[in-house]
């Protein structure tokens, strides 16, 4: 009865009902059909145009699909990463996770400027940057899922929260699932979206750790495939080479299914943080095992973690800006 007369007080106002299911089932207030009216092309130029940028480089997918998660974890999905220094403001494109890493910014630049054109000071940068992370796993094989929209841009950045929300390679397992539940999210979002290392590329820095002193003894990781860690320090030196590149999956590094799982399970995880997942926790390990066994299973609950993660803390109504350029505030 409450439920109705809500209904129709928003209908009155010309506001969708689907904001009041999005808030009372998933927390938020995003509503897929956010753009419906005012911006009827927004899907299909996010689409068009990474698709686009994915067919000229594959790795841009798995780029975009990271972005996303490094704006969610800080101060939520606000698009603050895009912000760059200005004024007050220090980017989050410095810190530890982002410098020499994070990429794919020309990408939304591109789809900002279309989108511009198309329904001026319409779509935020961070709705922008959600539906690029769900296209970007579609066009590499992954499932698709309906991303709710009505995100507002941040006014402001956070250094210290990118470095410090942000999970590192090298943290140990308790600490990354400490910092996913700091974003309200558990150990079954954790080990669905570390699927996402089913596609993309990390650099030597972030795992050379393993290959030659993981505990401060001189010894390799005994977690890692001793053939695969051979292979991996014929480019990744003891010192120099920080930025030389490495597929996160080598099995098929730009395809996303499961077979990042399935490294796991033979001890090729390439990062700490991947291994990590097998083998210090029971409950986590299992995951691992089901998503390596059922590919299905995985997509499924890879989209739902997806759409929590997205909820993080979003801007809306009132609170925000819809920026016109992603890279600075509105004058
Ligand atoms: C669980 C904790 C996580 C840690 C410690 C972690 C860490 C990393 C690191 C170190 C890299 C390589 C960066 C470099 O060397 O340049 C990377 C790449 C990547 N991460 Fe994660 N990550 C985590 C979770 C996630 C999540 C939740 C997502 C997405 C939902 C994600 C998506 C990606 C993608 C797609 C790449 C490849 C990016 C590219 O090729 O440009 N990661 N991650
Ligand atoms: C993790 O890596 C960072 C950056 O390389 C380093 O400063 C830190 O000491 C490392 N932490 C551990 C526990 O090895
Ligand atoms: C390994 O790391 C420890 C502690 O960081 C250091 O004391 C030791 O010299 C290193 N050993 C080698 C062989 O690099």
């Amino acid at each position: 009865m409450v439920h109705y007369i809500i209904v129709i007080t928003l209908l009155a106002l010309g506001l969708s009902p689907h904001c009041l299911s999005s808030k009372t089932v998933g927390g938020g207030y995003l509503y897929p059909q956010f753009y419906d009216h005012s911006c009827p092309k927004a899907q299909e130029i996010v689409r068009n145009v990474v698709a686009k940028a994915v067919a000229k480089e594959p790795r841009m997918a798995a780029s975009l699909l990271r972005l996303h998660f490094h704006d969610c974890f800080v101060k939520g999905c606000d698009a603050s990463i895009l912000l760059d220094s200005s004024g007050s403001i220090i980017s989050e494109k410095r810190s530890n996770p982002n410098r020499n890493s994070a990429r794919g910014f020309e990408v939304i630049d591109e789809i900002k400027a279309v989108m511009e054109k198309e329904c001026p000071h319409t779509v935020s940068c961070a709705d922008i940057m959600a539906l690029a992370a769900r296209d970007s796993t579609v066009l590499t094989g992954g499932p698709s899922w309906e991303v709710p929209l009505g995100r507002r841009d941040a006014r402001g950045a956070s250094l210290s929260g990118s470095n410090n929300n942000i999970p590192a390679p090298n943290n140990t397992f308790q600490t990354i699932l400490t910092k996913f539940k700091l974003q309200g999210l558990g150990i079954v979002d954790l080990v669905a979206l570390s699927g996402s290392h089913t596609i993309g590329n990390a650099r030597c820095t972030s795992f050379r750790q393993r290959l030659y002193n993981q505990s401060g003894n001189g010894q390799p990781d005994n977690t890692l495939d001793q053939s695969y860690a051979s292979q991996l320090r014929r480019n990744c030196p003891r010192s120099g080479g920080d930025q030389n590149l490495f597929f996160l999956d080598f099995v098929s590094p730009i395809k996303f299914d499961n077979s990042y799982f399935k490294n796991l399970l033979a001890n090729k995880g390439l990062l700490n943080s991947d291994q990590v997942l097998f083998t210090k926790n029971g409950e986590s390990r299992e995951l691992v095992k089901t998503y390596a066994y059922n590919q299905e299973l995985f997509f499924l609950q890879f989209a739902k973690s997806m759409i929590k993660m997205g909820n993080i803390s979003p801007l809306t109504g009132y609170r925000g800006e819809i920026r016109q350029n992603c890279r600075k505030i509105n004058a």
